[in-house]
């Protein structure tokens, strides 16, 4: 038999491999609550302006709230044959109420349908994503407070660089993830308007209130251009760019904490509740919610160039291409508030190893700038010279086995005679990071002061 939607023209039904191509509601039924506002602000507008009368109304709202009841209570019997979740909610209404039922999509179409349904599901999203990156910078404050002064490596090409302190690590992860909040809230603010009655991309000829309907739906205002309504993802499609680019931060900190927790480094240990053990090297503590959040990237970025190639050829208005849209984004969303969510608590839980690190930190030669600068303010060495009177220095002490604080005032006298003894005062790691008081530069005192800035802002 035919689809009772649109089956008026067609003599039998679709072939089952037809069916099952076709059909999204074992994905976009997790649009069920907000097709159903849809649908409800809709057959309010159409009895305010006269279009259907208050009776259908009264009882098309009646109506969708059971079906809404029926679906979050889990009794409700989704079919295949009714392709979507659009179909599948208006079906269940017209065995609920009857007549009133058909007189709902008067003015509307699937294309205006699905557009408003799906913003206003990654509009939810923006803000739960909101909520968690909100609790993952709250997490980074409260552990950059307790290490503001526990100075450890900075790091260039993953090799020694110059001191800095934990807290001034963890707080670039802060100005990070701050920044992915202002991306998510421009997505938002960008997708705030209502596509719904564009209807299927040209209008209506029924004297609609789309006005009414965006206000009741929490936009800012209605689409500007039925055609552009209806054909729009740019809104999944920022969301997605957005959620790729928070991704690849979370996916560089955990880099980071799985390389801290080796043997090798131990400058973090992941509590128990965020390691897992080897079945058969009974020492392990693998860094497995790291590892998994590094990859999340994976499929996250990999949503957003799917879309975006589904997208790019697709001439005006709907394609059914589009319904390729909604497990792109449920399944970037679903992973990305759950590596939001493992990220925090791992942060939460993580123990810093302070000693470990300020060792570390006082390796490789991480205060050699300090020494070139010292050259430079004390002796009035040009920069480029004090550079090469210090790589001289470290190679002296290289081929001594000695860091540079190791080296004698001879040792020193040796590579230019004006050296001091005080010039040991800058070659200590304490030291460096508290003379690096320029702004937003790595001193415990600055630190503190960005600490306070954010905590005063969120
Ligand atoms: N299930 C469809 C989607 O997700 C709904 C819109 C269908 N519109 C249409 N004209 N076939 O995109």
């Amino acid at each position: 038999t035919s689809n009772a939607m649109w089956g008026g023209r067609f003599a039998t039904g679709p072939d089952a491999i037809m069916e099952a191509i076709n059909a999204s509601i074992g994905f976009d039924k997790r649009l069920a609550r907000q097709d159903i506002e849809g649908s409800r602000a809709h057959a309010a507008m159409l009895a305010a302006t006269g279009i259907i009368t208050d009776k259908d109304a009264e009882a098309i709202r009646e109506g969708l709230l059971t079906v809404l009841s029926e679906i979050e209570g889990g009794k409700f019997a989704f079919s295949t044959a009714l392709e979507d979740i659009h179909m599948n909610v208006e079906s269940r209404l017209k065995e609920i109420i009857g007549e009133p039922a058909g007189r709902l999509h008067t003015a509307r179409s699937r294309n205006d349908q699905v557009a408003v349904d799906f913003r206003l599901w990654v509009r939810d999203q923006c803000d739960a994503v909101d909520g968690a990156l909100l609790a993952i910078i709250q997490a980074l404050l409260a552990q950059a407070e307790a290490a503001a002064d526990w100075v450890m490596p900075g790091f260039t090409h993953l090799q020694v660089a110059q001191p800095v302190t934990l807290g001034h690590h963890l707080m670039a992860y802060v100005e990070m993830f701050a920044r992915d909040r202002s991306r998510f809230a421009d997505a938002r603010k960008r997708m705030n308007e209502s596509p719904l009655g564009a209807a299927a991309l040209a209008g209506t000829s029924f004297p609609i209130n789309r006005h009414m309907t965006a206000e009741a739906l929490g936009f800012d205002r209605p689409t500007a251009n039925s055609l552009d309504s209806t054909s729009d993802r740019d809104f999944a499609l920022e969301y997605l760019a957005a959620a790729s680019i928070c991704a690849m931060h979370l996916s560089r900190l955990a880099e980071e904490l799985v390389i801290w927790s080796t043997a090798q480094f131990r400058f973090v240990r992941m509590s128990d509740r965020w390691s897992t053990g080897s079945s058969i090297m009974p020492q392990k503590r693998n860094p497995d919610a790291a590892e998994l959040i590094r990859a999340k990237i994976g499929r996250i970025m990999g949503a957003n160039v799917a879309l975006m190639t589904v997208m790019k050829g697709l001439p005006l208005t709907y394609s059914k291409d589009m319904q390729e849209d909604k497990e792109q984004v449920f399944d970037a969303s679903d992973n990305l508030l759950l590596a939001l969510a493992a990220m925090t608590g791992m942060i939460t839980d993580m123990t810093a190893n302070r000693d470990v690190m300020e060792k570390a930190a006082a390796t490789g030669f991480s205060t050699a700038t300090d020494l070139a600068d010292w050259l430079v303010r004390e002796l009035n060495l040009p920069f480029r010279d004090a550079h090469h009177v210090t790589g001289t220095l470290v190679a002296l002490a290289e081929s001594k086995g000695c860091d540079l604080p190791d080296l004698t005032l001879a040792d020193m006298q040796s590579v230019h005679a004006g050296i001091r003894a005080d010039v040991f005062d800058v070659l200590g790691v304490q030291n460096s990071v508290a003379s690096r008081t320029s702004y937003g530069g790595t001193a415990p005192s600055n630190v503190r002061a960005q600490i306070a800035r954010w905590k005063g802002l969120l």
